[in-house]
């Protein structure tokens, strides 16, 4: 486990997380390629948003590539297993997450920053778990894509801590983190665990 705890956050993922997972794959890959397709939706989102500091255009550029082929591969493997993608369902650890979000300009880019870079962390500890399980799981020939998706969620949990600590001072980033990540557990706790990506 030394890699994942290179990962900033406060609390494990519970084990029992896994099992139901590994009990209903079939509903997990429909709500994970869901999350991809956000997540390179709000790359996009964030670009519109906050055109005018090139640093978040260039970066989100690459962040919504990235995601969106993170889809494209997920919904080839819901495609072979004859699933049919559905709608976007609630994210409950996710709202509960930008309910801290500030409302000023600098402050709500300032939270929502280090709130994406905390859900990359947590997709990026989960990914690894689940790739630590696969292998002696019928899904077995999974397990390199899933540590494949674990490293590059590690990549954008950097990357938006590092765009925020490029655009603001550190002592502000530094208190705004501290807060967020006790904050992250409450979310990530408060959820309940399905056989999904949160
Ligand atoms: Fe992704
Ligand atoms: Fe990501």
């Amino acid at each position: 486990m030394a890699e994942i705890e290179q990962l900033p956050l406060l609390a494990a993922t519970p084990a029992a997380w896994v099992d139901l997972v590994l009990a209903d794959f079939g509903t997990f890959l429909l709500d994970h390629a869901c999350c991809e397709r956000k997540a390179a939706a709000s790359a996009l989102s964030f670009l519109a948003r906050n055109s005018e500091h090139p640093s978040v255009v260039e970066t989100m550029v690459t962040l919504a590539r990235e995601e969106l082929d993170h889809f494209a591969q997920v919904h080839r493997l819901v495609q072979k297993r004859g699933l049919v993608l559905g709608g976007d369902s609630k994210d409950l650890y996710v709202n509960v997450l930008l309910t801290a979000v500030r409302n000023s300009p600098n402050e709500r880019l300032l939270d929502r920053l280090l709130i994406s870079a905390l859900i990359e962390a947590r997709s990026s500890e989960r990914f690894y778990l689940l790739a630590e399980a696969l292998p002696s799981s019928a899904e077995h020939e999974l397990a390199a894509f899933y540590h494949m998706l674990y490293r590059s969620e590690a990549g954008h949990y950097r990357v938006f801590l590092r765009l925020a600590e490029r655009l603001f001072p550190a002592v502000e980033v530094a208190l705004r983190w501290q807060h967020l990540l006790r904050f992250e557990v409450e979310a990530m706790q408060s959820t309940p665990l399905r056989a999904a990506m949160h």
